[in-house]
């Protein structure tokens, strides 16, 4: 057994602990710069903080997806007539990606984040201190050394990794995430499962790591249906960002499989929200990646309460159903005819991660599956056994 484990943000997590911010960011810097959206902006905790700090600049253009127009834009903010000493992202996971790919850039070379995005440029290792602040329970960049960032110019999503893009300070207060709607808790919620699993079954996963994986795993089965049915439920929103946060701390160092490399052609070619794309391929990747893990899925299944990996399979699909997100073929627009460049543009570099070896074939398969499942949230039995033709 030999491993490292480290995680350089500070963690302060707590219902109400957003109200501690102003001091936080007093610490860091004089002059704090706000990243957010629009959609944030007049939400009652947002307009609070406005009032709290004097902020050098509010910055609430970041899109889902934050794009590389974003990041140099935002960077060139802070940097100019701002002058920015601390960024305080407070959003979902394209908020505080794109802060902290920005917090990078300020202090590097070069106006544009692309060349350390896509073309091999190296980050230096500087940035402006930045704390995070996560109002959905999912994706973990509170956490990680990641910023997932689309470049349209490019046409490319996908995530820039370096230990530069860890916040300083990662500000948890469950309290925030319960104005998401229904579609943004199912989303992200299976986002954070889709991490616990894939750091859990990712070829360099580690033994710390994979206790995060499985409690947040266990939390987020018996949490996420709770918040799905009632939005207020204030314990299981709690649960929740506990276990997305552990579920990024499960992840940040083994780095994800092929759930996740699967994702950027959905999200880029049907729009599918990060969450949902992950989603769509999750149940899948479960009975594919099961038969190699030597009973390590077992494992993980039994803590969250299933009989069987199967049992929790079938629950994934069911969480998707509850959710409202997208479980066949059709229900995400794509065509039969499609799958060979779906195919053709999932083999992104952490397909190397995956603990089995996917094919072309595999993958084919695997989508060809998913036109068979129907609108019922039961499992149809052609779906659960073996033989000729087994769905993945
Ligand atoms: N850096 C990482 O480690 C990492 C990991 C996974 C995903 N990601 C990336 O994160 C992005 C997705 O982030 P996300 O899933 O958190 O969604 P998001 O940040 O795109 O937000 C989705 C929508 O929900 C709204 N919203 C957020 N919080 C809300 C709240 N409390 N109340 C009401 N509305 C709210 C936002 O305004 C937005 O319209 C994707 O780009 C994905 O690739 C990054
Ligand atoms: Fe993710």
């Amino acid at each position: 057994m030999s491993w490292l484990f480290s995680l350089p943000t500070e963690v302060v997590f707590g219902e109400g602990s957003a109200a501690e911010l102003p001091g936080h960011i007093e610490r860091l810097g004089r002059k704090a710069l706000l990243v957010t959206d629009a959609g944030l902006l007049d939400q009652p905790f947002l307009r609070k903080l406005r009032e709290q700090v004097e902020w050098v600049d509010v910055f609430a253009e970041v899109q889902p997806n934050p794009t590389v127009a974003n990041v140099d834009e935002l960077a060139a903010r802070a940097a100019g007539a701002a002058g920015a000493e601390v960024l305080v992202a407070v959003g979902g996971g394209s908020v505080m990606d794109c802060a902290k790919a920005a917090a990078a850039l300020v202090c590097n070379e070069g106006e544009s984040i692309r060349p350390y995005h896509s073309e091999g440029a190296r980050l230096n290792g500087a940035r402006l201190p930045l704390i995070a602040v996560p109002t959905t329970a999912g994706t973990g960049s509170e956490v990680t050394p990641f910023a997932v960032l689309n470049d349209e110019r490019k046409g490319i999503k996908g995530p820039m990794a370096h230990p530069s893009l860890y916040p300083t300070r990662a500000v948890v207060d469950p309290d925030l995430s319960a104005s998401m709607p229904r579609g943004v808790t199912a989303c992200t919620g299976l986002d954070a499962l889709s991490h616990a699993l894939e750091g859990y079954w990712s070829r360099h996963h580690q033994p710390i790591c994979d206790l995060f994986a499985i409690e947040a795993g266990q939390r987020i089965f018996a949490a996420l249906p709770k918040a799905l049915e009632n939005p207020g439920d204030r314990t299981a929103r709690a649960e929740m960002a506990y276990a997305a946060l552990l579920a990024g701390m499960a992840f940040q160092l083994p780095k994800n499989a092929m759930v996740h490399a699967c994702s950027f052609p959905l999200s880029n070619r049907y729009h599918l929200p990060h969450g949902a794309a992950c989603a769509f391929t999750l149940a899948a990747a479960v009975r594919f990646n099961a038969p190699v893990l030597g009973g390590r899925l077992e494992t993980f299944a039994a803590a969250c309460g299933f009989a069987d990996v199967e049992g929790m399979a079938q629950a994934i699909r069911t969480l998707q159903r509850q959710g409202g997100l997208p479980c066949t073929l059709a229900e995400a627009g794509i065509a039969l005819a499609d799958i060979p460049g779906l195919v053709a543009e999932s083999f992104h570099p952490l397909m190397a991660n995956n603990p089995r070896e996917v094919t072309p074939p595999d993958l084919e398969r695997l989508y060809r599956s998913l036109a068979l499942y129907g609108t019922s949230p039961q499992f149809p039995p052609e779906m659960s056994g073996a033989g000729p033709g087994a769905p993945l």
